[in-house]
């Protein structure tokens, strides 16, 4: 197991066969700022150091034949369960959490044991059927205090590990990756930053694209002009409400012509609504 913080914050546990794949992405930017001041902490677990025998095989052909190899559940069970301190290796994180949480795993999978359904820890599996992430389930995962991420390699896992010891399995795509490395980094980074003082500015998740339910507004900095390419006149202007009133505008604009399928879930004013309406009909 690799330490990359000893503070508190929120903590993830991730488990893998290949520890160095976060080396990099962590000690850069946000994340290594997160890590430094405490807001964040990562254990990185080697399945690997979790399976038995002289050649610690993690991996093994599939019954029934066919192509590719299938991780092993004994080293994934293992190191979970022993890091956590859920099921029999454990420290009885099963028995104290058990009749008394009342925060239910995100949204357990149909065939979860009792244990992990009861687990304050999400034990989230990344794979490519998983609920694909967005930042609603983000925000969801942010509640927490500690979450433990399992990357799979080869063909798949197992499916007892999916359905016996994972409370929730998420892919960030409909796309395969050659293993769920990538994906952890993806939703640890979403994740964090939701954390209050992980950005610098305050309000910095607030405006992002997809936080209101909308993309967001367009952006300009100096100079007011590039090439011929001027900055709108009313960010110029000082004048707050206006650019307030331009932004929303922008933000709907964008969402109608590059994500409409969000405006359903987006709470908008009556004349916000005309205003789309306007839009649609000018064909804008
Ligand atoms: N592992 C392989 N592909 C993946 C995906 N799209 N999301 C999460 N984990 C994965």
């Amino acid at each position: 197991m690799r330490e990359l913080c000893y503070n508190a914050g929120m903590r993830f546990d991730i488990f893998t066969l290949f520890p160095g794949i976060f080396e990099s992405p962590l000690r850069e930017s946000m994340l290594k700022r997160a890590i430094e001041s405490g807001l964040l902490q990562v254990q990185l677990h080697n399945i690997r150091d979790y399976a038995e025998g002289r050649h610690q095989v993690t991996d093994d052909y599939p019954y029934g034949g066919g192509g590719g190899m299938v991780m092993k559940p004994e080293p994934v069970f293992t190191a979970v369960e022993s890091v956590l301190g859920i099921g029999d290796r454990g420290s009885g994180f099963r028995d104290q959490a058990a009749g008394q949480s009342s925060t239910p795993a995100l949204h357990p999978q149909r065939g979860a044991s009792v244990s992990n359904r009861q687990s304050t820890i999400p034990i989230v599996l990344l794979t490519p059927q998983g609920r694909v992430f967005n930042q609603r389930m983000a925000l969801e995962l942010a509640q927490y205090d500690r979450v433990a991420l399992i990357c799979g390699r080869y063909e798949g896992f197992d499916e007892r590990i999916r359905q016996h010891l994972a409370t929730d399995e998420i892919s960030i795509g409909d796309y395969v990756l050659t293993g769920g490395e990538l994906a952890a980094l993806v939703i640890l980074d979403a994740v964090i930053r939701m954390k209050p003082g992980v950005l610098g500015d305050p309000t910095g998740a607030v405006d992002d694209s997809h936080a209101s339910g909308l993309l967001e507004y367009p952006h300009y900095t100096r100079p007011p002009e590039f090439r011929g390419w001027q900055v709108p006149e009313v960010l110029l202007s000082g004048d707050h409400a206006k650019v307030d009133r331009w932004r929303r505008e922008q933000a709907l604009r964008r969402t109608w012509t590059r994500r409409p399928d969000l405006l359903e879930l987006v709470e908008l004013t009556e004349s916000e609504r005309a205003w789309l309406r306007q839009l649609a009909q000018d064909g804008a």
